[in-house]
């Protein structure tokens, strides 16, 4: 379909499957065995009536959001999804030089089809990255990386600790290819991920955190953010979803709230997603899945993902009466869990 035709999201799913190869789209629409992680991220979101209010001066809405300390122009990021280019040619600049115009923030993955300095080469002007990380078991692959990583010009690294050991068992990816062995560390302990933060001077944050014990670990341990995901239903089949473990930390640990940041993803395809885990105390939320599908239309195609979701949040944001994103990050008075509950 012709790029006009992208209303929402979704479209770009449809877009994908309709271009792509039966295992290339696979590849990117596979989860780990019933696919009932990947189904709940998608309809969690049922369960959520979001609070609006009149009475407020709406007409300078607001999304600019500090992430670690970097300003950008909105509270959602590309997530890391390795191998973009099953998708397009030259696929992690065209999501770089996407995400740079927009002044969103990109996080590539470290099995990215481009390398390292080839993606850190796409940044505009002033343009902040920050690069995903393994844990592989070869320490000396990990401590090369980490070095082109940090020489590259990435500010931040997101160190994925939702799969040690072994990979998510997907049906459909193994239907077109057999399941590979993983090289991630099976022993990664916390004095392991102790011992990792002296490896690089980036400041470190763990994707992947699945429950409020873990989210309060990373905070008492001094890392300054973390990122809750079950890596979109790929890793762990029956995890639950970001909006059940914010509301867990509400319940366990709400101090954690004030001890750092909290970054959120998975099945997010609509601003009132974004909304949802910023009321409940998220900072900034990412996407994977829609980013790779819209870049079947390469750079044009996430600037038009991008666009489509600003025009949404900017929209919802004035239609709930709250002009500023600020005003919602951690604002429980915007939403209506009792379903959940
Ligand atoms: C991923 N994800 C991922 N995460 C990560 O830390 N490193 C990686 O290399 C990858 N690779 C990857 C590939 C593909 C094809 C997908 C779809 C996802 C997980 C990703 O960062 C993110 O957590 C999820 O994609 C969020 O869920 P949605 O937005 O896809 O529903």
């Amino acid at each position: 379909p012709p790029i006009s035709d992208m209303i929402d999201i979704n479209d770009m799913q449809f877009a994908a499957k309709n271009t792509l190869s039966g295992k290339n789209y696979a590849y990117y629409r596979t989860a780990a065995l019933d696919e009932v992680t990947y189904q709940a991220n998608l309809f969690i979101w049922e369960k959520i009536r979001l609070n609006g209010f009149s009475f407020v001066d709406v007409s300078d809405i607001n999304l600019n959001t500090s992430i670690l300390g970097y300003n950008f122009s909105a509270p959602f990021f590309i997530a890391p999804a390795a191998k973009a280019g099953k998708a397009s040619a030259g696929a992690e600049t065209n999501l770089a030089k996407a995400a740079g115009a927009a002044g969103i923030l990109y996080v590539p993955s470290i099995s990215s089809s481009e390398n390292t300095s080839t993606i850190g080469a796409a940044a505009v002007d002033g343009q902040v990255m920050f690069h995903q990380e393994y844990i592989w078991s070869n320490k000396t692959k990990l401590q090369d990386e980490l070095d082109e990583i940090e020489a590259a010009g990435f500010k931040a690294i997101f160190l994925t600790v939702d799969n040690t050991g072994v990979n998510g068992i997907r049906d459909r990816s193994m239907r077109f290819t057999s399941g590979s062995n993983s090289d991630h560390s099976a022993t990664f302990t916390i004095e392991a991920l102790n011992q990792l933060r002296n490896m690089t001077s980036l400041p470190i944050v763990p994707k992947g955190v699945k429950t409020a014990h873990d989210v309060k670990l990373c905070a008492d341990l001094g890392f300054p953010a973390v990122y809750i995901s079950n890596h979109g239903g790929r890793v762990v089949d029956m995890a639950p979803t970001a909006v059940e473990v914010l509301l867990d930390v509400h319940k366990q640990y709400p101090e954690v709230f004030d001890q750092i940041e909290i970054y959120a993803d998975g099945g997010v395809r609509r601003a009132t997603h974004v909304l949802t885990l910023l009321a409940l105390g998220a900072r900034a939320v990412g996407l994977g899945r829609p980013f790779m599908f819209a870049n079947v239309y390469g750079e044009e195609g996430v600037t038009k993902a991008i666009d489509i979701l600003t025009l949404e949040l900017t929209t919802t944001m004035a239609l709930m009466g709250q002009p500023d994103i600020a005003g919602y990050r951690g604002n429980t008075t915007f939403i209506n869990t009792r379903q959940v509950e």
